[in-house]
């Protein structure tokens, strides 16, 4: 099956997502466009760098809409909307196939609401908040050049903002990472198998291990610091107890969290992937001075260098270790990274290229945020 996936505002991170998981079906047909094959349809509400996800229809999306009947009994209502993706796409256009689809549905007696576009795609807020392709009867189609998808999730940018904001133990000081970019980092490691141990050895308030949680997989973390593994552990009985808000089924938490220095720490169960923000040093809310920067980068690769080397010892070949380490906004609008990667192959660790990406185009940023993220994908030789 052939799928279409909008991407995320750091399209890169979300293609290089989608590549470790569908290897290299996934091709980038625009800027924020990619297509890729799958046996299965993915869930949306594991991909966090896709905003949209949709299936290709091999029929018009009338007969597409009236083959829907004979599936969910009787549909009476439809609300229908249109986005087109193409090149050079018109709002004008979109209302009009919508408009032409409600016709021909009109005359066949069915009811036909349209969301109306004010450009040439519904917004992921709108589709979003319309329930499309989500409740019986809210039907999206993606056009792509000639082609038809038909919407099979959206963001839900509702439960992300829970689970960032309403989690009982937070700390400003340790950062927020946000749990769309814990979903890409664990993605990042590539097809797990259901059950496996994830390992956040810089844990913090948990966000890692709760996306990990929620995915189906055991979480095993660890931090310096005994009052966050108490937040760690406070956050992950709040997701168990809130589960039914974001999935439908259980959340079975097979939980191990320990305090322990990562670059250190002796870890006591199977791993089957690591995936974690490493300890990004000190908050900031201005360009460090020179000397602040030198500081900060010696720290931070002091403590980030001191755990793959620890780490290597402790898995098998194949592991793979995805991280988010620290890169500083600049005077010249550029981010000064750390040089994890230079002494990389002499750890025990072969750097993952996904999608002819280039390192350079692995980082996750808002505008102005002096402290990124660079994101690095590793596996053990
Ligand atoms: C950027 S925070 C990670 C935040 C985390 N992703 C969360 O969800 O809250 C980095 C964490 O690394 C921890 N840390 C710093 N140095 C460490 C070390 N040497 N070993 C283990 N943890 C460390 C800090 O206590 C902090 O919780």
């Amino acid at each position: 099956m052939k799928f279409l996936a909008v991407l995320g505002r750091l399209s890169d991170i979300s293609l290089a997502e989608l590549s470790a998981l569908f290897g290299d079906s996934v091709k980038k047909i625009s800027p924020n466009l990619a297509v890729f094959d799958s046996e299965s349809e993915p869930d949306i509400n594991r991909l966090g760098g896709t905003l949209k996800l949709g299936k290709l229809i091999n029929c018009s999306p009338v007969d597409y809409l009236i083959g829907l009947d004979s599936k969910d009994n009787e549909i009476h209502k439809i609300v229908l909307g249109v986005s087109d993706y193409s090149r050079g796409a018109r709002r004008q256009k979109s209302n009009a196939e919508a408009m032409r689809i409600k016709k021909i549905l009109s005359r066949k007696g069915k009811s036909v609401r349209v969301l109306a576009n004010s450009a040439a795609e519904l917004s992921t807020a709108t589709s979003h908040h319309n329930q499309m392709g989500e409740k019986p009867g809210h039907v999206e189609f993606l056009m792509v050049g000639r082609e038809w998808y038909v919407l099979l999730g959206v963001q839900n940018i509702t439960n992300y903002a829970k689970r960032d904001q309403a989690r009982p133990a937070r700390d400003a000081k340790v950062g927020m990472l946000p749990p769309k970019l814990a979903q890409i980092l664990i993605n990042l490691c590539g097809d797990l198998k259901a059950g496996a141990r994830i390992l956040d050895p810089f844990c913090g308030t948990g966000v890692l291990l709760q996306e990990a949680s929620l995915m189906g997989y055991k979480v095993y973390g660890t931090d310096l610091s005994e009052r966050i593994i108490d937040y760690s552990e406070k956050n992950l009985k709040w997701l168990a107890d809130n589960a039914k808000t974001f999935k439908k089924s259980e959340v079975k938490n097979d939980l191990t969290l320990e305090v322990g220095d990562a670059t250190e720490h002796k870890w006591q169960k199977k791993i089957d992937a690591v995936a974690c923000e490493t300890y990004l040093g000190a908050p900031m809310s201005l360009p460090p001075a020179e000397i602040k920067l030198k500081e900060q980068k010696a720290e931070c690769s002091r403590i980030i260098s001191g755990f793959l080397k620890n780490l290597a010892g402790q898995i098998e070949p194949n592991v793979p270790v995805a991280l988010a380490v620290p890169a500083w906004l600049r005077p010249n609008g550029h981010y000064e990274r750390l040089d994890i990667l230079d002494g990389i192959d002499d750890m025990g660790y072969n750097v993952v290229k996904l999608n002819h990406l280039s390192q350079e185009d692995m980082l996750y940023y808002r505008d102005g945020q002096i402290v990124a993220r660079e994101i690095i994908v590793l596996r053990k030789k």
